[in-house]
């Protein structure tokens, strides 16, 4: 049985998660290090860094040779495979790994567009990260034309209608973000999965922001592809493909003659970083021990996880909620997104902001020196910064809540942005 979000035994150990993240006890200018750049990278747990250093140490070599290394590294990636695919809750032949989201889903695209004939159309969004956004445009070469959904500008949810209306017969794709990397906003995925398979095209979902705030499952969504980095969500940097068999195999990756012609093999080139992919098990297996410690008779991994994803949902969204309210009782500020709490299970806890007289680089320069580390900028969600204007204007300080935040940081946080803003 799963816990619900209410449940009191779902509550984080946060000295037990933080003590997992030797990174945590940095400082800087003697002031305690506080890492709010998670929407950019997170930080790893010990046993990442141990099973990186163990694989180097003790299985490092070339796949499917006769001899001991060489076994260890395809037990190692079969492994990996088998972790990922409870966290997608997929298959493990469905498991596709890559170096990250960007390179996986210039792989897709190249894959699909050799399917597709000029006058089809693959629809976009303005709330995605451009690396959803530029590997599908690259078919506009070939006559595909690319269509964009627009968003509700006032909360930065997506439009569905407008959505809804730009799918067609001719649609053949629909690429949208699980959640946005700069706004936070969640979008209604499954119903997007719905409206693009009932025109017969495909779903292809970015969930590299989603990952480290909420369970994936790609069964329930029921998309055909989806995507996610694990240095987003406590893991090395590397990149996770699920792509449902039937479309792996239905579609054909450009590959050398000598590559396996089976999935998922067949979507993955040249030698693979097989260190990393060791410390992709291991970051989902601390994910599962968190899990295991909120709700200890969790009966199988795939439970654990979604038990250890309750537990951060309901911490992070205490530190949202405080968060924003500090926020807001900035004089000048303004946040991008969705600020009604009654709505937060529709964003991550990821704040775009603008205080007037400050650009986004000042505010995160000085945040930085007192050891809050944020970001400034667009982070390559420039459809969006364009479509709000404020591009031109050095876009927004990005402040990025991950489960190993404490409410004492977001407290330290809120006085040293209050200090800076006045
Ligand atoms: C929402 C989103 N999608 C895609 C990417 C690109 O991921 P990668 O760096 O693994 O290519 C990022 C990176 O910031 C992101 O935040």
């Amino acid at each position: 049985m799963l816990t619900t979000q209410n449940e009191t035994t779902s509550k984080l150990d946060l000295a037990w998660v933080r003590q997992q993240f030797p990174a945590l006890s940095q400082t800087v200018n003697g002031q305690p290090a506080v890492f709010l750049d998670g929407p950019g990278g997170t930080q790893v747990s010990q046993r990442v860094i141990d099973a990186i250093s163990n694989y180097l140490k003790q299985s490092n070599a070339n796949t499917h040779g006769a001899f001991a290394t060489s076994e260890r590294t395809d037990a190692s990636l079969e492994e990996a495979r088998r972790a990922m695919a409870d966290f997608f809750h997929c298959h493990s032949n469905e498991v596709v790994f890559g170096p990250n989201m960007t390179t996986l889903t210039y792989a897709v695209s190249r894959a699909i567009g050799r399917a597709l004939s000029a006058g089809d159309e693959i629809l976009l969004t303005r709330l995605d990260h451009e690396a959803n956004v530029g590997p599908w445009k690259t078919l506009e070469e070939k006559g595909v034309k690319i269509q964009f959904a627009d968003i509700h500008e006032s909360d930065c949810t997506l439009n569905i209608e407008d959505l809804a209306s730009k799918i067609n017969e001719r649609t053949k794709l629909v690429a949208v973000g699980y959640a946005s990397n700069a706004v936070g906003t969640i979008n209604p995925v499954k119903e997007i999965v719905h409206l693009a398979h009932e025109h017969g095209a495909l779903a292809y979902v970015d969930a590299v922001h989603y990952a480290p705030h909420g369970p994936i499952d790609v069964a329930a969504l029921g998309c055909d592809f989806l995507v996610c980095s694990t240095y987003k969500f406590f893991g090395p940097h590397m990149g996770v493909l699920y792509g449902g068999d039937e479309y792996l195999e239905r579609f054909r990756p450009y590959k050398l003659r000598v590559n396996a012609d089976e999935i998922p093999h067949c979507w993955e080139w040249g030698t693979l970083n097989h260190e990393c992919i060791a410390g992709i098990t291991a970051c989902v297996e601390y994910l599962e021990d968190l899990g295991r410690q909120v709700v200890p008779e969790a009966s199988n991994r795939r439970s654990a996880l979604l038990n250890a994803f309750s537990a951060i949902q309901q911490h992070e969204r205490e530190l949202l909620e405080k968060l924003v309210d500090g926020i807001k009782a900035i004089p000048g500020s303004r946040i991008y997104g969705i600020t009604d709490p009654k709505r937060f299970d529709q964003r991550c806890p990821t704040i775009a902001v603008r205080i007037d007289g400050h650009s986004p680089r000042e505010l995160s320069e000085r945040l930085g020196q007192k050891g809050f580390f944020t970001w400034d900028g667009n982070y390559y969600a420039i459809g969006l910064t364009e479509r709000l204007d404020v591009e031109k204007d050095g876009g927004f300080l990005r402040i990025g809540l991950a489960h190993y935040n404490t409410m004492e940081e977001v407290e330290r946080f809120l006085s040293a942005l209050r200090e800076i803003a006045l």
